[in-house]
């Protein structure tokens, strides 16, 4: 094996720098050409390829450039959502792309591995995908990269927030990504001091929703429990719209002498920022992995970051364990559906929660 290459594809997370660095100063170190793949999918197919490793007289050395990135976030590769790679002839214009090259890395959430696992399929190339979204929506993995950034930077906001929220009794509705994936909200949520909190998966109807924040609002400022502000989150997935969700508040909250909901959507800035330790240390431990899953003739499968001694095939790292592409795709539906074990557990310990944030 002399020449592979990478990619990140889909929504960037921080972390991936790490990832695409330990791949090539691994690769570097073990005689491998490591090739990146500028613009996730699209530039694959256009074969816009360049080195992230250089020769330095006899000696294969990994781009300065690459070393630099480890503490920046979004991805020095950049990325895409392309449309032309879900189809068949985008995917038979990458895999050519890929000739003389022994495999790619593919860094990316659940719809770029979904994408990795038809490329590997139809045209024979060998890829290991690595899970990288800040919303934590891919299956077979306990953590991407890019989650825990993405929710200490959650944590301090919603802290932020809180100061000024207090100085005037008001009632923040906080929003975060997570187009489908609630995740970020949950987790977020006891940590962050929420009194409440909303995602898709719950599948509560408008009037429900206003409801419960309502009674949230009034218990916190009507009673006698001294607060002086009333956090609450909401994942972007919940179709109500932030602002829609104030203005119903406030219009009934017209008696609470005072008393104001404000909306405030963190959109992508949740998505940026210098990566934490967890993610670097992630993005790096799954980033070699990847290298020797390919060193080692591996393709089509995922590396995944487990709890040591879980099911799976094992690898030098007892925190990552490899996992056929086809079955981490059938474990993201699963997540997206409900039907996961996993994601009844979160329901569950929501639940659990539910009626004590607000106390
Ligand atoms: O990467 C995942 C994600 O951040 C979702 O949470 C969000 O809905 C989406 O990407 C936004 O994507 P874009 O930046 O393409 O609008």
């Amino acid at each position: 094996m002399t020449r592979v290459a990478v990619l990140t594809s889909g929504g960037d997370a921080p972390g991936m720098n790490a990832a695409i660095r330990a791949i090539a100063k691994v690769g570097a170190g073990r005689g491998i050409e490591v090739l990146g793949v500028e613009g996730g999918y699209t530039g694959l197919i256009g074969g816009r390829f360049r080195s992230l490793t250089r020769m330095a007289g006899e000696r294969l050395l990994p781009e300065r450039a690459v070393d630099l990135a480890l503490g920046e976030g979004g991805t020095i590769l950049g990325s895409s959502r392309s449309d032309a790679f879900l189809t068949e002839e985008g995917r038979a214009a990458a895999g050519a792309a890929l000739e003389g090259t022994a495999g790619l890395v593919v860094i990316g959430g659940d719809g770029s591995l979904r994408g990795a696992h038809a490329l590997a399929t139809e045209t024979g190339v060998r890829v290991v995908g690595v899970p990288a979204s800040i919303d934590n929506d891919v299956g077979c993995t306990s953590l991407a990269i890019g989650v825990d950034t993405a929710l200490n930077t959650i944590v301090e906001a919603c802290s932020k927030i809180s100061d000024t929220a207090r100085a005037h009794r008001r009632a923040f509705v906080v929003e975060v990504m997570g187009r489908q994936s609630g995740y970020l909200a949950m987790a977020s949520a006891v940590t962050a001091g929420a009194d409440a909190v909303l995602f898709r998966e719950q599948g509560r109807v408008a009037t429900v929703i206003v409801d419960s924040v309502e009674q949230v609002i009034r218990q916190s400022f009507d009673g006698d429990s001294g607060k002086r502000r009333v956090l609450i989150i909401k994942a972007e997935g919940v179709e109500l719209a932030a602002t829609d969700l104030v203005d119903s508040l406030n219009e009934r909250l017209r008696d609470l002498d005072g008393v104001e909901a404000r909306a405030i959507v963190l959109g992508h800035l949740v998505r940026g920022g210098s990566p934490s330790y967890l993610d670097r240390m992630i993005g790096g431990r799954l980033g070699l992995m990847a290298l020797y899953t390919l060193a080692e003739g591996g393709g089509d499968e995922m590396v995944a970051w487990r709890s040591p001694l879980e099911g799976g095939v094992a690898t030098l790292d007892s925190r990552v364990q490899r996992f056929p592409l086809e079955r981490v795709a059938a474990e993201s539906e699963a997540l997206l559906d409900g039907s996961s074990p996993v994601m009844q557990r979160r329901m569950q310990m929501m639940e659990t929660v539910e009626g004590v944030l607000a106390l």
